[in-house]
């Protein structure tokens, strides 16, 4: 199982995205809409959910099989109870050659001041942060939960200070709810070592109103940044990356690192399905191989079921690899916008982007 497993596009397997928990604390109307994700929704109980052995079984295995970046995500990774252990357990994994896995986390930054020193102790290499608005005021509106920018602000802190790095903020821009706030964010993150990434809204799940005419194209937001604050490009870390990076040009016209880097995540005018390595495991045992999937595959009832040994979850877990032929993003615009596809997608909070 260690070979070099492609899928039917020809696209290896490296990265597992694992949701941990399909609650949030925050009610961001593009991803959980108050008017849908109110007191009667039917989040998962917690008997449904993956147990920490369960999880760190499955990963082991699909390291086995190529995977070496790991992100924990939600809804809001840091509200499942315990996980640092989670990370303590992830963390011990080791690939074929020896070597630790990236072990990262996606959250909204409200615990992290408090779990902070936590997470890093148990073994969490780096943190995401999403962070919508540096106005107070903009972003109460954006969580809709009306929580402070200074909490945010405070667990990235928190998090710089235990040496979570390199850090990451994500901002998902919506074009006339938050784009007076990219200049305000650059400029705040430029020099501080944080790499802010501008994420398109994206047409994920079936309950956020998307409109195209909401999303800012990545192009504009580099214009934008670009004429008060000069940028360069910069090429790919990594193969199948999600953002392309544009570094801050000192006096000289070229990169300057200690000015740092942004980076734009174009999924909807720019797809990037070409490279994607990219599985996710939701917090009930589903495998989607595609963020924008109806379909998962059942992992748990494998898992569970006492006549299954790793072998044979490995051989499942590599067949379905092998069948994959998902690249959502570069068909979206030949698909019709009302499929009844589109209304069976399944939620951000579910399989946490
Ligand atoms: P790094 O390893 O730190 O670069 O993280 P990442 O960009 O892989 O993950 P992150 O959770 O920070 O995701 C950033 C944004 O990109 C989120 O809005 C995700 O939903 C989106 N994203 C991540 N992977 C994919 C993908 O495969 N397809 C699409 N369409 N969007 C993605
Ligand atoms: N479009 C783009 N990004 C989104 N995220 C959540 N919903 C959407 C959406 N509809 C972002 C979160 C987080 C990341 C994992 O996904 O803000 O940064
Ligand atoms: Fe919560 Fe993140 Fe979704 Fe906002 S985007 S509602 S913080 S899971
Ligand atoms: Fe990968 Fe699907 Fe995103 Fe394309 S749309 S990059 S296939 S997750």
């Amino acid at each position: 199982a260690s070979g070099q497993l492609l899928d039917g596009l020809g696209r290896p397997l490296r990265d597992l995205r694992i949701s941990v928990t399909d609650r949030c604390n925050f009610r961001c109307s593009y991803c959980m809409p108050k008017e849908v994700f109110d007191r009667g929704h039917p989040y998962l109980p917690h008997s449904a959910l993956l147990r920490f052995e369960e999880i760190t079984r499955l990963a082991r295995i699909f390291v086995a099989h190529g995977v070496r970046k790991i992100r924990l995500t939600g809804g809001e990774p840091l509200l499942r109870k315990d996980l640092e252990q989670l990370v303590e357990q992830l963390a011990a994994l080791r690939t074929p050659d020896g070597q630790p896995l990236d072990l990262t986390l996606t959250t909204n930054g409200s615990l992290l001041a408090r779990k902070a020193r936590a997470l890093k102790d148990a073994g969490l290499q780096r943190v995401t942060v999403s962070l919508d608005a540096l106005d107070d005021a903009i972003f109460r509106r954006m969580n809709d939960v009306d929580f402070p920018v200074r909490a945010v602000l405070d667990g990235l802190e928190a998090a710089q200070a235990v040496g979570l790095g390199p850090i990451k903020v994500n901002m998902v821009v919506k074009r006339g709810c938050n784009d007076q706030q990219i200049l305000p964010l650059a400029r705040h993150f430029r020099g501080s070592g944080v790499t802010l990434r501008f994420i398109e809204y994206m047409d994920v799940g079936a309950t956020n109103g998307w409109r195209m005419d909401e999303v800012l194209p990545s192009a504009e937001v580099v214009e934008r940044i670009r004429s008060e604050l000069p940028l360069v490009q910069l090429s790919p870390n990594a193969i199948g990356e999600t953002a392309e990076r544009w570094g801050y040009a000192g006096t000289d016209g070229r990169h300057d690192p200690s000015l740092g880097e942004i980076g734009v995540i174009s999924s909807v005018t720019q797809a990037f399905c070409g490279d994607c390595n990219r599985a996710r495991l939701s917090m009930d045992g589903r495998l989607y191989l595609c963020l924008f999937a109806s379909q998962g595959y059942d992992l748990r009832a494998l898992l569970r079921d006492e006549a299954a040994d790793d072998a044979q979850i490995a051989s499942a877990l590599g067949a379905i690899w092998q069948g994959r032929t998902d690249r959502y993003s570069e068909l979206r615009a030949l698909l019709p916008a009302d499929s009844a596809a589109a209304s069976r997608r399944i939620e951000m909070s579910y399989i946490g982007g």
